[in-house]
């Protein structure tokens, strides 16, 4: 399967970046093709709520920033994986940037499953995050295929990468 992750920690070598490389990592040993997108690094801005792309622009929008070669990718995504630090008890604001943008094309249209990585420092501050991710998923008809979370103490260790990894692998 196609799989396209958005990253959404600022911090390549973090706690989030860890989850993501074992994840990329079980899904290419079970045969996938992964393409992890950095979106902290992009150059996304916020919609604009013009209404361009439902009116002259056919699903196009009409922000020339990264988004544009970034909605290629999506469009062809089978799986979608939303990969984020919690920040303020939510999703990191430069995952929500492209997030957002899906207004666009309303949602990548190919995607049949979801999964949700969330890396905190406290234990049990995900309900923000996993209610966004599950009022999305339910919106666009995407099967939940899994949400992991990791708080300090659980963040890169051994147990919790390899609990991404046979997420990953289980696609
Ligand atoms: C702006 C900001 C807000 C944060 N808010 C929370 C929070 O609400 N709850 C929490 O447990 N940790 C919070 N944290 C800590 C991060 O979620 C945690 O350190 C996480 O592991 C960082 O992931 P990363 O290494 O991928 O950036 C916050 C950190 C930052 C920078």
């Amino acid at each position: 399967m196609n799989i396209v992750v958005l990253f959404g920690s600022p911090r390549p070598k973090g706690n989030t970046a860890a989850m993501v490389e074992a994840f990329a990592e079980g899904a290419k040993e079970a045969g996938h093709q992964v393409t992890v997108i950095d979106v902290a690094k992009k150059n996304i801005k916020g919609c604009l709520a013009c209404e361009y792309c439902h009116n002259k622009g056919n699903g196009v929008c009409i922000q020339k920033d990264d988004m544009q070669e970034i909605y290629p990718v999506i469009n062809e995504a089978e799986v979608l994986v939303l990969a984020s630090p919690v920040y303020y008890f939510t999703l990191s604001a430069q995952l929500q940037l492209p997030i957002q943008r899906f207004y666009a094309i309303q949602y990548p249209q190919k995607v049949k499953k979801a999964v949700l990585l969330l890396s905190s420092h406290s234990p049990n501050v995900y309900d923000g995050a996993i209610r966004q991710f599950e009022s999305i998923i339910g919106y666009c008809g995407f099967e939940n295929a899994g949400i992991i979370t990791a708080c300090e103490g659980e963040n890169k260790t051994e147990a919790k990468m390899a609990e991404v990894k046979a997420l990953a692998k289980s696609l």
